[in-house]
């Protein structure tokens, strides 16, 4: 039977994965896939996490299950780094996912049994595995404008309209910071304005939050997240701790559900623990314990918030260094924008030949769309990148 199987074309970012794996040349540049790398080209455990491992290692006396939605301990540890004291913990449902990618799903499988005929808003461009998980399960999306090809920037105009065609219970997608693609975030105006809309259509945001403490600060990543939970009644947050914590192939993520509190609270709840069990009992839990122990750990914590500062400043000014690489080879200022964007991306206007011809002629792998991981530049590669960038781009 497993002879008439179509399997599906895996999306952008794993294509590219395989061809990069696939190149020989010793000189080959990965651009791609969303992982941070050291300035020699590493992505190492950080230290407050080989720590917390110890501890783990050294005090763990079962490895019996914990409980459907995981451990209680990492939700308000979650909470409290992404929520602090905005709404109240009675509130709040909360899920322990297999990476952030599992509490999208999860926020969606929630969905299909909520609401199943409301449509999803998503930016143009997002991130690939969003309309795909959505239209897998059989939802619906529309697109609202984001990004501004013109001057790298938000469309602020346009996305505001498009949204205001949201429904009573639509789902508004909004990436928490780092926005993936494009580099673009929502500035606190945006955030005020989206809050004001969902209001008064009754839409609900979700906020996707993939990459806390990567553009400015943990405070700072998070405002918008806050801000939105403080105005409205009701919200969903698929949060990752991929990145910031980098425990990527562990998969840790959560669940967040802004309810209005009693038996609304509890259903969530109740929901959410069962939409684990149907899709794979209980979440996975090693991730998540090294994460709830580095948050209840000021010694780690503040050893992991340094940490996670030096990356974050480390790709900030990578980021300052290529535009001004760029400014050089290209002879104009025509990719300033990417000194302002935050996060590990930029779109960087390339169109899809232009990215083939990086690929294939400079050994320079960036995603179809034109998404550059600037955090997979490393500081040997930049005038080397930056030329070849100017040179297709012209
Ligand atoms: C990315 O966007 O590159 C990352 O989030 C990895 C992935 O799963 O796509």
């Amino acid at each position: 039977m497993f002879d008439t199987l179509i399997p599906p074309e895996p999306d952008k970012i794993l294509r590219l994965m395989a061809m990069y794996a696939a190149d020989t040349r010793p000189d080959k540049v990965d651009l791609g896939v969303g992982v941070y790398r050291t300035p020699d080209g590493r992505t190492p455990v950080m230290a407050a996490v080989k720590q917390a491992e110890g501890r783990i290692l050294a005090d763990q006396a079962t490895k019996s299950y914990t409980g459907l939605a995981g451990d209680p301990a990492f939700h308000s540890a979650m909470r409290n780094l992404i929520l602090g004291e905005t709404v109240d913990v009675g509130r709040i449902a909360a899920v322990a996912t297999p990476g952030g990618t599992g509490a999208v799903r999860q926020v969606l499988e929630l969905t299909k049994r909520l609401t199943p005929d409301a449509t999803i808003w998503i930016s143009t461009p997002t991130w690939p595995n969003h309309p795909s998980i959505i239209s897998y399960l059989g939802l619906n999306h529309r697109e609202y404008r984001y990004y501004d090809t013109a001057t790298g920037g938000l469309d602020r105009s346009g996305m505001l309209a498009d949204l205001e065609q949201a429904k009573p219970g639509d789902l508004i997608l909004l990436h928490g910071c780092c926005h993936n693609p494009t580099g673009v975030d929502l500035q606190e105006g945006d955030w005020v304005e989206i809050a004001a809309l969902c209001q008064r259509t009754g839409a609900i945001p979700f906020v996707d939050l993939a990459y806390l403490g990567f553009a400015n600060s943990l405070e700072d990543d998070a405002a918008g997240t806050r801000l939105m939970a403080a105005a409205v009644p009701e919200m969903l947050i698929a949060a990752s701790c991929s990145k910031n914590f980098g425990l990527y192939r562990e998969r840790v993520g959560v669940v967040l559900a802004v309810t209005s509190g009693g038996t609304a609270q509890a259903a969530a709840q109740g929901m959410l623990a069962y939409l684990n069990r149907q899709n794979y009992a209980f979440p996975p839990d090693h991730g998540a314990r090294v994460v709830q122990t580095i948050l209840n750990d000021h010694t780690l914590r503040d050893m992991w918030r340094d940490e996670l500062r030096g990356m974050r400043d480390g790709m900030n000014a990578m980021r300052t260094r290529f535009a001004a690489a760029l400014r050089e080879h290209a002879g104009s200022d025509r990719f300033g924008f990417i000194a302002g964007h935050r996060g590990m991306f930029s779109l960087i206007g390339a169109t899809p030949e232009q990215v083939a011809t990086l690929r294939d002629k400079h050994g320079i792998y960036l995603v179809g769309d034109g998404r550059m991981n600037i955090a997979g530049l490393t500081p040997d590669k930049v005038d080397y990148v930056a030329r070849a960038v100017a040179q297709v781009l012209a």
